[in-house]
């Protein structure tokens, strides 16, 4: 695992951008898996400018989400491929056709999670993972407990996730109760892992991350398992690590 401590979120968005600007430079038909939160926002909007500044191009560039929330359509505000619309792909050169985002309207979703990860394996897999972590150690929507062997599935989503995830909705009743999500198995197909973490409130992850001990109570510790991961991290994302 390589670790790159950085100042703050902006450092940490710089550096993440970066990393993906040459993955696209070394091959312009990559496949980029990306992730949605609050996490990839700022190296979002850093690509954005790499197109606009630095004449990258992700005309011929394929991407997988790695999860949805279930029951929304993708025209809904909270639906994640409304939000990597609304926050990358529309200002990017990236064709539409070429973004996968699970479909969180389609049954039944057994059929749905089987077409989404036999796309994974005919297109990519990606060249190149973007995770961010919840403060629970979950990647994807993989909450702990969830098996090494995942595939893409359909989750239960835990309380805590839940309630971190009702800052995006007007109504903490209205945050989805289930999501569709790349497995561990899926996750760790990847060529490349890039996960970032910054802010205080991932310290304790991060700190529990770097313990390296891999357990299913901690399911960002199977990526010890991975031959390839870096991990940015900022100062108070650190700030726990002795
Ligand atoms: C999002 C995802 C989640 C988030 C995690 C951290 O597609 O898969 O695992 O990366 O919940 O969320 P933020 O970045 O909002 O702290």
């Amino acid at each position: 695992m390589k670790l790159i401590r950085v100042e703050n979120y902006e450092e940490m968005s710089s550096k993440a951008a970066q990393l993906v600007e040459q993955q696209i430079r070394d091959n312009p038909r990559s496949v980029l898996g990306l992730a949605t939160g609050s996490t990839p926002l700022g190296l979002y909007e850093k690509l954005i400018e790499g197109v606009r500044e630095r004449g990258i191009s992700y005309r011929d560039v394929q991407t997988f989400n790695l999860d949805e929330y279930r029951g929304l359509s993708g025209e809904h505000p909270n639906s994640y491929r409304h939000f990597m619309n609304d926050k990358l792909f529309q200002s990017i050169d990236i064709q539409l056709k070429n973004t996968y985002v699970p479909n969180g309207k389609a049954l039944p979703v057994e059929e749905e999670c089987r077409r989404y990860e036999a796309l994974i394996d005919e297109l990519g897999p990606p060249h190149l993972q973007i995770l961010g972590m919840g403060t629970n150690g979950h990647i994807g929507f993989n909450e702990p407990g969830t098996p090494e062997t995942s595939r893409t599935h359909c989750v239960k989503l835990e309380k805590s996730t839940r309630n971190s995830n009702a800052r995006f909705f007007s109504d903490r009743d209205e945050v989805p109760t289930h999501a569709i999500t790349m497995g561990i198995e899926s996750i760790l197909k990847s060529e490349k892992v890039l996960l970032l973490a910054s802010g205080k409130k991932k310290a304790q992850a991060v700190k529990r991350f770097l313990e390296g001990r891999v357990s299913k109570d901690f399911p960002a510790s199977f990526l010890w398992k991975h031959s390839d991961v870096t991990l940015i991290v900022d100062r108070e994302a650190y700030g726990l690590v002795k």
